[in-house]
């Protein structure tokens, strides 16, 4: 049932604090991951990793992409990410130590499945699948599953089951971080993650600023996303929510990218949201965002409630609770989800079932 709500897709963005919480139940030591949480082997396979290729399509595919930079940055493993229906078709090189992973909110996505399968023919570590569905045919055939706690995602729009892939994601690079001597130093992700949940609350009562900054895009037919570093991928997935259950055309750009050609594009009837956490990059980014400015764009931006910015009739300022650098992807994926939900809802589209899309892919 849809719990109240009007659609099931509303249902499952306000499950997410509490199926975050269930994700990272019993996964969590003092101060540490549970290495073992991966499976009784897990220490020893992940042991000898020393690259890891992730696979997935889709939604899922961003979450690996977000994995990308967390994996890379608390583990220093080399990581590469690509979608199932490119990698099954092409020679792969496989070096030594190489951990497969794939990502999978059904466990039964045809190209993932078979990837895994080309995959088991390579020369590969070992195989992990991080995927929501109990019994699938991925957590059958893989050597490790970390199994997300989403519950059941009936909207075909991906929103619960992609938050807690990012929340398992985090837990296998702070997993391979571990066995690769990271010693408490990540101990403040491990507390951020407890408080996770209570942070997803607050973003989601963000729900009616965002429904009323909504209505600025019904009319539009092109909407362009902006974020850099591991919000390039946010702004992926914010772009393919909007496409997905709105029809409107979106696109998403590292902000870096905007001068190497879509700033062509940008004019008064192009609306523009950047996504801006207080990181290392805010500053580039509030650079790129001049330029949209310069070219007569409407802008919103979400950036956390510690960064002052001018706000006027064309830039629009979502405030975003404050949150350390390493969890804001998962806490600034909320307000995109929300954003597309309300437009698709003022277009009046069939928003759990949007045309031509079915929820599992099972055929190529
Ligand atoms: O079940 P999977 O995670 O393997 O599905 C992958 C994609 O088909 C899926 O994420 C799709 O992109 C969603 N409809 C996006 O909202």
């Amino acid at each position: 049932s849809k719990g109240g709500y009007r659609h099931f897709m509303l249902k499952e963005i306000h499950e997410q604090s509490q199926v975050i919480a269930a994700t990272l139940e019993g996964r969590l030591g003092d101060h540490q991951v549970l290495v073992n949480s991966f499976g009784t082997d897990a220490e020893q396979l992940f042991q000898g990793v020393r690259q890891v290729h992730i696979i997935a399509c889709g939604t899922s595919y961003h979450a690996g992409m977000v994995a990308r930079y967390w994996i890379e940055k608390l583990a220093g493993v080399p990581t590469q990410v690509e979608v199932a229906s490119e990698y099954r078709y092409r020679e792969v090189v496989v070096p030594e130590g190489t951990l497969f992973v794939t990502l999978s909110q059904s466990g039964e996505t045809a190209d993932t499945l078979a990837a895994l399968r080309f995959a088991k023919q390579r020369d590969y570590r070992g195989s992990l699948a991080i995927c929501n569905v109990p019994g699938s045919s991925l957590v059958r055939e893989s050597d490790l599953t970390l199994m997300t706690q989403a519950g059941p995602e009936i909207g075909v729009a991906s929103t619960k089951a992609f938050t807690t892939q990012l929340v398992a994601l985090m837990l296998l690079a702070l997993a391979l971080g571990r066995v690769r001597g990271a010693n408490g130093e990540h101990a403040p992700i491990v507390q951020g993650l407890r408080e996770l949940p209570g942070v997803i609350n607050q973003v989601l009562a963000l729900d009616g600023e965002i429904e009323r900054l909504s209505m600025a895009f019904a009319e539009k037919h092109h909407a362009l996303f902006l974020g850099r570093g591991a919000h390039f991928p946010i702004a992926q997935e914010g772009a393919l929510k909007l496409k997905e259950i709105s029809y409107i055309h979106a696109e998403a750009y590292p902000a870096g990218e905007l001068k190497h050609g879509p700033l062509a594009l940008v004019d008064s009837e192009m609306p523009v949201i950047a996504v801006a956490p207080n990181d290392e990059l805010l500053e580039k980014l509030k650079s790129n965002l001049q330029e949209v400015r310069a070219r007569g764009g409407e802008l919103f931006v979400f950036a956390d409630e510690s960064i002052r910015m001018e706000t006027n009739e064309h830039l629009h300022v979502l405030r975003v609770p404050a949150i350390s650098e390493a969890l804001a992807p998962i806490v600034y994926t909320i307000p995109l989800q929300l954003l597309a939900y309300h437009v698709a809802v003022l277009k009046g589209t069939d928003v759990d079932q949007p045309r031509n899309l079915a929820k599992s892919v099972t055929v190529e």
